[in-house]
């Protein structure tokens, strides 16, 4: 956790494919905007100019193109050049940063997807992020069908981790759910499955409540 008397707060969304993440970043930028904070938007993989090379690496081509174990090293690898350029910068200025996407995506899809095994996960946590934690984290979660069908009709080069098999994503969805239930105080799940107003007004619900915003 961050000391919010002296940096910004660290908020970050996470989910499956098509759950609207990127459309609330934007909702929720506006909203502390409008209340008079500084904010920052930002995403991973990328968010920095290096992290974006490596975004590519990661979300076009085959399927095939890394193992899971690799994917986590390229993720981390992003992840960190991601908070020196961006992040942290950022908070010590007092800025609020929103990350479309944070390392619980790397647990959910490189641990609960690939398999890989989460004490590697932790060490690669320990070693490239330290003990920074988001405030909070926003978990939206819809139905898988529904998300991959969002997400196909609006996805250009970026269909590496789509082509994925449903089960895959099945592992996913249970996988930010179990990360939530292990983290009630970092972690809400959003119903995403609705309207993006309902959303929106949900996630700035949760953003009052648990950082008085
Ligand atoms: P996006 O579609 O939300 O921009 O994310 C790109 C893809 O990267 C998405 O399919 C999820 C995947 N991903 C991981 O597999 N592990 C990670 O650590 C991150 C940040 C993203």
């Amino acid at each position: 956790m961050n000391d919010a008397s002296s940096t910004g707060r660290f908020i970050t969304l996470e989910g499956g494919e098509g759950a609207g993440k990127s459309t609330q970043v934007t909702r929720l930028r506006d909203w502390l905007e409008k209340r008079g904070n500084a904010v920052v938007a930002t995403r991973e993989p990328g968010g920095a100019p290096g992290a974006e090379m490596v975004r590519k690496l990661l979300v076009e081509g085959p399927a095939e193109r890394w193992d899971g174990t690799t994917e986590a090293l390229l993720h981390f690898a992003a992840r960190r050049d991601h908070l020196r350029s961006t992040v942290w910068p950022a908070l010590a200025r007092g800025t609020w940063t929103i990350s479309d996407r944070f390392a619980d995506s790397t647990l959910a899809y490189q641990g609960y997807g690939h398999g890989v095994d989460r004490t590697m996960l932790a060490d690669l946590y320990r070693i490239s992020v330290g003990d920074f934690h988001p405030d909070l984290t926003l978990i939206l979660d819809l139905p898988i069908e529904i998300g991959l069908a969002r997400a196909a009709a609006r996805r250009g080069t970026e269909t590496r981790y789509e082509s994925l098999p449903t089960t895959f994503h099945e592992r996913v969805r249970a996988g930010f759910l179990d990360i939530a239930a292990a983290n009630p105080s970092r972690c809400v799940v959003i119903d995403a499955n609705r309207d993006i107003d309902a959303i929106a007004e949900a996630i700035i619900n949760a953003v009052r409540e648990r950082l008085g915003a």
